[in-house]
């Protein structure tokens, strides 16, 4: 088993900042979480429900000696969010990093799909990004520093059989990015997008296996992403891209160009 080093932690790259990761108890929120916490980062650990999950991600944050803090709430609402954010600046004083990433899918052609899937999706996956620059924007103005990564996709850019809400959702954190770094840039506070391909999680394994094979194909590197080459980048954003704002970084194997 890989030795962990407590004092690694404490001199990486992201030491003495404090990260909210949303939808962080699996897939690639949990990837991000750990990358940020490897680096020095205090992490809290969002979910809506999967409160046994979250748990075991902080365990395994702790484990390399990382602060951390369970932060539930349902993102898709803007009180809950807000007294989220609020606790988290109870316990450590501050936020610096902010990734958006919660999201859900509810696959369906338009001829199927109904107003209750689109407004879940759009719920989820867009208004959550709306509440969480909101409620952490007042605070990054104060101390003029920031560095929010909002969860895109390459659906967001493409678009994608079966998934009207989902690429909805996916393009319209793309457009308010760009608007939000526009604004946030004179305090310091960089807003970027980050647009994964397909990535091997829960979500990706909801998708029979016949189509998997399919998308497969359509991947010029040919295999599936994988959460911690999605975390890599977010690790990028939040500690080296000073300079740059308002972008969209694929992490997607070739799929989209
Ligand atoms: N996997 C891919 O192929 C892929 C590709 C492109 C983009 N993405 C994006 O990457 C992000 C993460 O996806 P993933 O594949 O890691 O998904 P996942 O494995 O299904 O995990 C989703 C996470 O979001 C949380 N969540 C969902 N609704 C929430 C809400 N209302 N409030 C708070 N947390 C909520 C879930 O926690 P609970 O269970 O507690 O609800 C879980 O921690 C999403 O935005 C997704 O759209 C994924």
């Amino acid at each position: 088993m890989r030795q962990t080093n407590v004092e690694d932690v404490t001199m990486g790259r992201l030491a003495g900042k404090i990260a909210i990761v949303t939808g962080a108890s699996r897939g690639i929120g949990r990837a991000i979480a750990m990358a940020l916490a490897k680096e020095g980062a205090a992490i809290a650990v969002n979910y809506r429900a999967s409160e046994s999950e979250a748990k075991r991600v902080v365990e395994e944050l702790n484990a390399l000696g990382a602060k951390t803090m369970l932060a539930q709430a349902n993102v898709s609402n803007g009180s809950e969010t807000r007294e989220m954010v609020q606790r988290v600046v109870k316990t450590w004083g501050r936020v610096d990093v902010m990734v958006n990433n919660a999201g859900i899918t509810r696959d369906k052609t338009l001829r199927k799909m109904t107003d209750e899937d689109w407004f879940e999706v759009i719920n989820t996956n867009l208004n959550s990004v709306y509440f969480g620059v909101m409620a952490v924007m007042p605070l990054m103005i104060e101390q003029k520093f920031g560095r929010i990564i909002n969860i895109s996709s390459f659906v967001g850019q493409a678009g994608n059989f079966g998934q009207a809400n989902y690429s909805a959702s996916k393009g319209g954190i793309i457009a308010f990015t760009k608007t939000a770094a526009i604004e946030l840039a004179k305090y310091n506070i960089t807003v970027n997008a980050l647009a994964p391909g397909f990535t091997l999680t829960d979500m990706l394994a909801k998708v029979p296996e016949n189509v998997q094979a399919q998308i497969k194909s359509r991947i010029p590197m040919g295999r599936f992403g994988l959460p911690e080459e999605v975390a890599k980048a977010v690790l990028f954003l939040a500690a080296d891209a000073d300079y740059v704002t308002g972008q969209q970084i694929n992490v997607n194997g070739g799929v989209y160009m």
